[in-house]
């Protein structure tokens, strides 16, 4: 197991130095999962349903097929790798991991009350961390026992194929905690770089003020959407444009981290744009409910 070194060194970490848990269901627990067990990580997931694991299981046995398909993963690999994910209802079973990543919805009384249950059933030694896209990371920590072992791990999405991992450091994490959190994200083969717990981090910070805007600027009828998603592909060679991104990331997720965003500056200019919140009040999610912006 390619993770083995990481703990040789820090003695006070779990025994078991195989498994990484994960709490939640969704797009980006999947996507987490399928990144660890490509990197050779047993891949142990709790799910509150058990249609919520069948579905993440489903979802990440998809991903790794059309990795064969593509000619891009050997058969073997695949099934090997399948074979070392698990899931579970339970979340006591998350007990032998050495690190925990939570994914669950950016909901900030689910995450705290998560945290409490999982710092009371991880052992002491073992890491827990936040996929939060924005929330505080120093506030989660401060709901558990043992704030030093809880920091930020915070993927983008698609994570199977987005190369970077923010790993936030809230003023309560142990150092050795941030030399774990820094040594799994090379170990998952992304790049980590180290951010303080302000709101958004680097990322988020930098790019929903874009999305929004984008959003605001095809409301005051400046241009289309589609010319809109034009533009910055070609204008800045973007991948994708900003209405595309806002149905790819899920527009739940997008008016959250807006809202906490505009929390944190008080500055009108950022608030949420209408079109925004009318959408997610009326279910349309983007891609994963097959309308947003678009319809899929
Ligand atoms: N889900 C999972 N994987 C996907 C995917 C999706 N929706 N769309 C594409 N991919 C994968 C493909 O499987 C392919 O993987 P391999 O290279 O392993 O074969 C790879 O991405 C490239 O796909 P394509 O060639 O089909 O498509 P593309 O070249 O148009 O790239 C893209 C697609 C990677 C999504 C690209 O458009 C892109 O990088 N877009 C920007 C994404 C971005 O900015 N993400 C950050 C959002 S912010 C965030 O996540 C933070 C947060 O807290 C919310």
């Amino acid at each position: 197991m390619g993770n083995y070194s990481l703990f040789m060194s820090l003695p006070s970490f779990s025994s078991d130095i195989s498994t990484l848990g994960i709490a939640g269901s969704g797009i980006m627990a999947a996507g987490i999962a399928e990144v660890a067990l490509l990197a050779g990580f047993d891949v142990m997931v709790r799910s509150r349903s058990e249609r919520g694991a069948t579905e993440l299981v489903a979802q990440v046995s998809k991903s790794l097929g059309r990795r064969v398909e593509r000619g891009k993963l050997e058969i073997q690999v695949r099934d090997e790798a399948a074979r070392r994910l698990t899931t579970t209802t339970n979340l006591g079973d998350l007990a032998r991991c050495s690190i925990v990543i939570e994914s669950v919805v950016e909901d900030k009384e689910q995450k705290t009350s998560l945290l409490r249950e999982l710092d009371s059933v991880v052992p002491t030694g073992s890491i827990i961390a936040t996929n939060t896209s924005t929330l505080s990371v120093s506030e989660l920590a401060l709901a558990t026992m043992q704030p030093d072992r809880v920091c930020g791990i915070h993927f983008f999405n698609p994570a199977t194929t987005m190369p970077l991992v923010e790993v936030i450091r809230p003023l309560t994490a142990s150092q050795s905690t941030i030399d774990v959190a820094i040594a799994f994200v090379a170990m998952c083969g992304k790049e980590a770089v180290l951010v303080r717990d302000d709101p958004g981090f680097i990322v988020n910070a930098l790019l929903f003020p874009y999305l929004n805007d984008a959003i605001k600027m095809m409301e005051r009828g400046t241009a289309s959407m589609d010319d809109i998603d034009a533009a910055m592909k070609g204008g800045c060679n973007f991948p994708m444009g900003p209405f595309a991104l806002l149905d790819l990331v899920g527009l739940d997720t997008s008016l959250s981290i807006i809202e906490t965003l505009y929390a944190a500056s008080g500055n009108t200019a950022d608030c949420p744009a209408e079109s925004l919140v009318r959408l997610v009040a009326d279910g349309h999610l983007g891609r994963k409910t097959g309308r947003g912006f678009r319809t899929y």
